[in-house]
């Protein structure tokens, strides 16, 4: 066993530093990996998709006698699931991306492209003289132009609208809407100001806000290119569009400012979901680092609940409150402005005249994504993870059949149950109900008002489990969940279920749930260690997004420093034997998220998010020049992957 653990920050981890080597977890760990086979479930068996046939002759689990036997059937099935060859750590760096030589890659949509043919033209920021650019313009471009920072996102095929086929006759394979997240984009990128240096105008934060949110567009293959085309769809949703609030907090004097100013805005969208009725769910993460406080009329003193949410004076440097008011916490006028942000957000991608709705029954926290599940019942299950270190998994689970709910007019999702997870040491673990039933939750807050405004808090009350940052879920093959837990380099207790401390790496946890979703208990196992893979030429750290197919398979993107120098990258693991396979990596400086495909999964569509950080020195991507030439700035853009 390793005595040295090493010390790695990716961009999100600065974590505090903790030289301990001490891991008395790994034997639990060991028992709970033996448990594999029980938590996997049957094997789907699917037509001949891009990522390869899980043909008929793969064994079903456990049906092997021996172990020399399993080990024979494994092999075949990753032989089958990974039907391609990888890119090795070597091809994996630098200003351009490497993909699998059996798949190739399109670019599309990078920032400021406009959002449908004929839309305004993306201009880029005069970065020697920024003063001469005129920001009113650009603001008022970016409302009609492609956000900035492409996060998570889904492809609803043309044809859930269109009665089977679209007006030329193809099935919506190719041809549909994308609904994309835009997370953030330095100011340095989007309006030349320097890191460290605040804007300066009104008109240059509303060019940062309009660049956030998120994006619907209609995209076609033509030609076997894919293309986005003029739409009845298409709309951005930015920081200042009009939304409307939904379920328990709807109405409440928390979400009410002084000055009576209407809910505008979504905002830090970070990972994404899809409901059974065909909407699209984005999810706001990192709302807290975009206010502050100005102590322009009085000092602000935050609260409790704005202590626990991260709020500061200075955020995260954005600066939108010294001009924006509504994001200045020391402002009278809007107080509970915050309140507003931190919420999951339907969308409907087929009517561009919907107002998002925020769903407040989901609670408010920094939501990474939102997996949707069908449990008992016809029940629908949302599974979540709040991005910070030390913090929690969460579940919603509706009040009743969703298809019943929705003949009644009623959203599923907003009357039913939120939990928070709690796991134990022995590979089992409870969901705790964050209601007013529960005495933990009664004897700290009045209503259901102050318990989902106040989510962690509340989950702080009913003793759920601190993690190692929860990122995306993804539900595999017998509705195994998947979770990352993308690092924590500040734990310096482990316990079975984050049993590193440090944790720089992160991990992969997954579990299954008692009563199809919806109950109580759930067993649980780790299934991946990131620092388990160092060394090898499947190294990944900062397990970030995920997906996972009816095949077993089992997509990871990370978002942090990747060892031997690979920027980073998209890989495929097998959800029965952990074995990994790299299918792309991405440019210096960048991130990998988001990941959806077209029905047929023919077509992949995955993100790069800020490439170079932003820095034309390091890569003029989605400008495919080999050596920088350190004046074309950068732009995230989505990969359309095929074989
Ligand atoms: Fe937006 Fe936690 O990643
Ligand atoms: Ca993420
Ligand atoms: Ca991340």
């Amino acid at each position: 066993m390793s005595s040295k653990i090493e010390s790695s920050k990716g961009k999100h981890d600065e974590g505090v530093s903790n030289p301990s080597d001490n891991r008395p977890f790994h034997d639990i760990l060991a028992a709970h990996l033996s448990r594999r086979t029980v938590l996997t479930g049957g094997l789907a068996v699917a037509a001949t998709t891009v990522f390869g046939a899980a043909g008929t002759a793969l064994a079903a689990p456990g049906r092997a006698d021996d172990d020399r036997g399993r080990r024979r059937d494994d092999r075949r099935r990753f032989r089958r699931l990974m039907d391609f060859r990888p890119v090795k750590v070597a091809d994996g760096s630098g200003p351009l991306p490497s993909i699998s030589a059996d798949y190739e890659y399109q670019v599309m949509i990078p920032w400021g492209e406009p959002l449908e043919p004929g839309g305004p033209a993306y201009v880029q920021v005069d970065f020697e003289n920024p003063g001469d650019t005129d920001f009113a313009d650009l603001a008022e471009r970016q409302t009609r132009q492609i956000g900035i920072g492409h996060d998570g996102m889904t492809y609803f095929p043309i044809d859930r609208k269109r009665g089977g086929r679209d007006r030329d006759g193809n099935a919506g394979n190719d041809h549909g809407v994308l609904c994309i997240n835009h997370e953030f984009g330095d100011n340095n990128q989007v309006i030349g100001v320097p890191q460290g240096q605040l804007p300066v105008s009104l008109d240059q934060v509303r060019r940062s806000q309009h660049a956030h949110g998120v994006s619907v567009v209609e995209i076609k293959k033509v030609g076997g290119i894919w293309q986005q085309v003029k739409s009845d769809f298409a709309r951005r949703i930015h920081v200042n569009t009009p939304v409307t609030f939904s379920g328990p907090v709807a109405g409440h004097p928390l979400l009410d400012t002084p000055n009576g100013n209407v809910p505008l805005g979504t905002a830090n969208n970070c990972a994404n979901g899809e409901t059974p009725w065909g909407t699209y769910l984005t999810c706001e993460e990192n709302f807290n680092g975009y206010f502050g406080a100005t102590n322009a009329e009085q000092p602000w003193v935050p609260t409790e609940a704005q202590l626990r949410y991260g709020f500061s004076q200075a955020g995260f440097g954005y600066g939108w409150h010294t001009v924006d008011r509504r994001f200045d916490l020391s402002d009278q006028d809007y107080v509970n402005e915050e309140n507003r942000f931190g919420w999951v957000v339907e969308i409907d991608p087929f009517d561009a005249t919907q107002t998002p709705v925020k769903r407040t029954a989901l609670g408010r926290f920094k939501h990474e994504g939102a997996t949707v599940a069908i449990g008992r019942g016809g029940r629908v299950v949302v599974y979540m993870g709040d991005d910070e270190v030390f913090d929690y998994i969460y579940k919603f689970v509706s009040a009743d059949n969703w298809q019943a709910m929705l003949a009644r007019g009623e959203s599923p999702l907003d009357r039913g149950t939120l939990y928070a997870a709690r796991f134990d040491d022995n590979g089992t673990g409870e969901w705790l109900p964050l209601t007013m039933g529960n005495p933990a939750i009664a004897a700290k807050f009045s209503d259901m008002g102050e318990v989902l405004t106040f989510t962690r808090l509340a989950a702080d009350a009913a003793g759920a489990t601190p993690m190692d940052r929860p990122e995306w879920s993804a539900i595999g093959p017998g509705g195994t969940v998947y979770f990352t837990l993308t690092n924590n380099s500040g734990r310096t207790v482990p316990d079975a279920a984050n049993p590193l401390a440090p944790n720089p790496d992160g991990h992969i946890i997954r579990f299954k749930d008692s009563a199809d979703h919806t109950g109580l208990r759930f067993d649980w196992e780790i299934f991946l260690i990131a620092e388990d893979t160092h060394g090898t030429e499947d190294t990944f750290s900062d397990p970030d997004g995920l997906f996972a197919d009816p095949d077993g398979r089992l997509f990871i993107e990370t978002d942090g420093g990747q060892k031997d120098g690979l920027n980073n990258q998209l890989l495929v693991a097998d959800t029965r034997t952990g074995e990994l396979r790299r299918l792309f990596t991405g440019v210096t400086g960048d991130e990998i998220t988001g990941l959806t495909m077209t029905p047929d999964r023919r077509t992949l569509f995955i993100n790069t998010q800020h490439p170079g950080n932003g820095n034309p020195n390091l890569t003029n991507f989605p400008v495919l020049n080999a050596v920088p030439d350190g004046v074309t700035v950068p732009r995230d853009a989505t990969f359309v992957i095929t074989r």
